[in-house]
């Protein structure tokens, strides 16, 4: 097979960035470990990066040219950048040094290696290095979830000794673990389970509450279950054990996913906390705040002269608040939804706090936005001691792919 040009090797093409770190030097042993699998490696070093690993070593194990000069005419005429960033199947950077993620999520391009990673339209792979301080920073922290919310994927890092000489989270992944993260993505044997979310259990709540008014009649909402459904389903695809509690939708139950139905909040309530526990819970339905107070038995029959009846409502119990409030079965990660018609993120971020949830997903549902019912969404994602991420308007799907895609980073499965 050819695509862009180039042949397809059977195992896979990997354009791997060296950033410099002093675990470049693991960097050697990975380019082995792809080459003895079959997968072609061609190497992006930046400048720093030979401080660390000499081009010549790495262009011995990798067998191919090793790049590194944006304006190197050689290199240009031989292969442009735009051309090296997309004759691969996968981009993975190792180490991905504080500057390099934080010119990653800025789309600065100001050497080969950012230029190359700005022009791709390939996965990227990130495998952090960095001393824990910088680790921990909150500018790394929140380029790192930029870097996730468009969709690139992390592999570690560790915790341990460093080579400053402190101890902490910064030490890259091993280069094995590296290695399996790429096969998994590139489809191979050895890898990790698709997406790696294999033993981790999720429950999700979708779609609408019904709650009678008496043996015929109900109060309802315009859900579909379809973002809830969605997410389940991403859920299960990536190898989650997922319950999924739906009110009543017409929608196909999604391949993988365990699905207990039930019409009321109370009954849905009773579901999610016979499901726990959990890793994670997504509380997506859109659970009637009240029900009548008391649904009678036999149909109510309308009387010659007799005013309408009233309906008397009373609250019904809240599912998120419920699962979210602190103790032993409080799954790890709680996120809602706060489907909203207007000041969107200020109710959403009020919602957050009082509901207690780790994040939530503010949808605003004013009329004519087309969420309720509708296959699009568009949302913003708040998160406790992060900034607001508004992501582009996308198909309900991909915003489950999203989600899903930061929960698995979130667990470290990214
Ligand atoms: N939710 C829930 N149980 C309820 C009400 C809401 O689990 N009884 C969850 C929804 O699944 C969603 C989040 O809480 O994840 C927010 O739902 P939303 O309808 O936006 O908020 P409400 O709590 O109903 O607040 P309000 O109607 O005042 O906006």
């Amino acid at each position: 097979m050819v695509q862009d040009g180039v042949p397809a090797l059977p195992g896979g093409r990997v354009l791997l960035v060296i950033g410099g770190g002093i675990a470049a030097y693991k960097c050697l042993e990975l380019i082995r470990r792809l080459k003895e699998r079959g997968i072609q490696v061609r190497c992006v070093l930046t400048e720093a990066a030979r401080e660390f690993v000499t081009p010549l070593s790495v262009a011995a194990l990798s067998v191919e040219k090793v790049y590194g000069d944006l304006f190197s005419l050689t290199d240009e005429a031989e292969m442009g950048h735009i051309r090296l960033s997309r004759e691969a199947d996968l981009v993975v950077v190792a180490p991905a040094t504080a500057n390099l993620l934080a010119k990653m999520a800025h789309g600065l391009a100001d050497d080969l290696a950012s230029t190359v990673l700005l022009a791709t339209d390939k996965p990227v792979l990130v495998a952090p290095a960095m001393n824990q301080m910088m680790w921990g920073h909150p500018a790394t922290q929140r380029n790192l979830a930029l870097l996730q919310a468009d969709g690139v994927a992390t592999v570690g890092p560790n915790a341990g000794d460093m080579a400053c000489g402190e101890t902490g989270s910064g030490r890259m992944a091993e280069p094995a673990e590296i290695l399996a993260a790429i096969l998994a993505r590139l489809g191979r044997p050895g890898g990790a389970p698709a997406g790696g979310l294999a033993g981790l259990r999720a429950l999700v709540t979708s779609g609408p509450t019904r709650e009678a008014i008496d043996p015929v009649r109900f109060i309802m909402n315009h859900s579909s279950g379809k973002q809830g459904h969605a997410i389940a389903g991403e859920l299960a695809r990536l190898g989650a054990e997922v319950t999924l509690v739906s009110g009543p939708v017409t929608l196909p139950d999604p391949p993988g996913v365990a699905v207990v139905r039930v019409e009321t909040a109370r009954e849905m309530l009773a579901a999610c906390q016979a499901a726990l526990p959990v890793d994670v819970a997504v509380c997506a339905a859109a659970v009637a705040d009240w029900r009548p107070e008391e649904a009678p038995t036999q149909k109510i029959k309308k009387e010659a002269g007799a005013p309408p009846p009233s309906i008397r409502l009373v609250e019904n119990p809240d599912i998120l608040r419920t699962l979210a409030a602190d103790g032993p079965q409080r799954p790890r990660l709680v996120v809602g939804f706060a489907a909203e018609t207007e000041q969107v993120v200020a109710h959403a971020a009020a919602k957050l706090r009082r509901k207690n949830c780790d994040w939530i997903l503010a949808n605003d549902v004013a009329p004519g936005s087309g969420t309720f019912g509708g296959d699009r969404n568009a949302v913003t994602l708040l998160r406790r001691d992060a900034e607001p991420q508004s992501w582009p308007a996308g198909s309900k799907v991909e915003v489950a792919r999203r989600l899903v895609g930061l929960i698995a980073a979130e667990f470290g499965r990214g």
